[in-house]
């Protein structure tokens, strides 16, 4: 129950009501999906990026499918990935009929170690690739930058070219962050977005596969369209004379043009978001900075920008009994909170003994605070004095 005047929810999409002009745009001409509003919205995406092409999909995790096949990738290979991350990108690898090699992160940036990964693949693949217990052959690398925090993609650039490899990129919490002073998705790897309504900006669902390789983004946009040769939109303007043919199995992965029409006004607001998003970031380090009991994440200097697509805490001592009563008792101060993210490796359907300690204790140690544009200075101070409170309050094994 929460007692008191606030009801602080962990995270908030922001619409401005200005999307429904755009929205009535769209139901005017009848083209609602996959239509010129579709192609609006992935030409914007890519000038922001700077992604030569975009490919708008229903989802990231349907995103994250097709950068597996454009990339040849499927039954009989391994993609290595990281299992602190949301159950999606291990997903969007076995929608492939690939499997997923779950790698561990560094607790510093809670992104993928490029040593980890170099680690994993000496101890487990033969000189040819081969996985030692399976024989399957490992082809990629997908990278996530997690809650935002890019990951250090030109060590991972480099590890994949020294190994022959694929790298891919899980984007879908990292629109607008900078790696090295350029934007997510501007790499030239396949890189998958997220408009789910957790993310910095949101179409309520929506996703896009960033790519620098023509071949590829021609290959996703026959497949996200059930394989058709020829587009709906290259249909309609030849009036019924282009002819298409079905010459793989495809999938219905396209995106409404309903949804790029706020994705299209949401992105006119994108950089306002994430400096709002920074800002209170920076009140909420400020406040814990002196708080030994917490650990906060200092990115590394090839982390230009962090949109803070989510802020974490965690605990230096103690565990998931511990975080848990911590966020229990910032519910009772109304507010609300996360678990850190439960770990891929450990859930039932991806289970096979496998053990990774960084994963394993950061994600028992953190949670989520609130963090979106709309939440007001006195919310951000109610929830700083929230969290000191709780974690005095909190029984947690001795610190110091
Ligand atoms: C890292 C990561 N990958 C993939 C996804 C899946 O995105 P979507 O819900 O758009 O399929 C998410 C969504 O939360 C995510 O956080």
């Amino acid at each position: 129950m929460v007692a008191g005047k606030y009801n602080i929810p962990i995270a908030r999409p922001y619409f401005t009501g200005e999307e429904t002009e755009l929205i009535a745009e769209v139901m005017k001409t009848g083209w609602v999906c996959q239509g010129p509003m579709v192609a609006r919205f992935e030409e914007t995406v890519a000038r922001y990026t700077g992604a030569r092409y975009a490919v708008a999909s229903s989802s990231c995790t349907t995103a994250l499918h097709l950068a597996m096949l454009v990339n040849g990738i499927g039954a009989g290979d391994d993609v290595i990935c990281p299992s602190y991350s949301f159950i999606a990108t291990a997903n969007g690898i076995t929608y492939s009929g690939a499997t997923p090699q779950f790698v561990d992160i560094d607790p510093a940036t809670l992104n993928i170690d490029p040593a980890a990964a170099e680690a994993f693949i000496e101890a487990n693949y033969t000189a040819d690739l081969r996985n030692k217990k399976t024989g399957n052959k490992l082809k990629g690398i997908l990278i996530v930058h997690q809650i935002g925090i890019p990951a250090d993609i030109d060590t991972f650039k480099q590890l994949a070219d020294r190994r022959g490899l694929i790298l891919m990129e899980d984007s879908a919490c990292g629109l607008g962050s900078k790696y090295k002073d350029k934007p997510i998705g501007a790499s030239g790897n396949v890189s998958a977005f997220s408009f789910h309504p957790r993310k910095v900006i949101s179409c309520g669902e929506g996703g896009m596969l960033l790519t620098s390789d023509l071949s590829m983004a021609e290959q996703a946009r026959v497949l996200r369209a059930h394989g058709a040769s020829t587009s709906d939109l290259a249909r309609h303007k030849a009036g019924g004379l282009a002819q298409e043919t079905y010459d793989v199995v495809g999938y219905n992965y396209r995106m409404t043009d309903l949804q790029a029409a706020i994705g299209i006004k949401q992105m006119e607001l994108l950089d306002s978001l994430i400096a709002r998003r920074v800002r209170i970031a920076g009140l909420y380090n400020e406040a814990f900075e002196e708080l030994v009991e917490l650990e906060l994440i200092a990115p590394p200097a090839y982390v230009s920008l962090w949109n803070y697509q989510s802020y974490p805490i965690r605990l230096r001592k103690g565990g998931a009994e511990e975080r848990n009563a911590l966020i229990h008792a910032l519910q009772e101060e109304g507010v609300s909170t996360r678990r850190g993210i439960p770990p891929i490796h450990k859930e039932p359907v991806y289970e096979r003994g496998v053990t990774l300690s960084h994963t394993e204790s950061v994600s028992a140690r953190s949670l989520f605070l609130p963090i979106y544009p709309q939440l007001t200075d006195d919310e951000v101070s109610h929830v700083i004095a929230s969290v000191k409170k709780c974690v005095a309050k909190v029984p947690l094994p001795a610190h110091r």
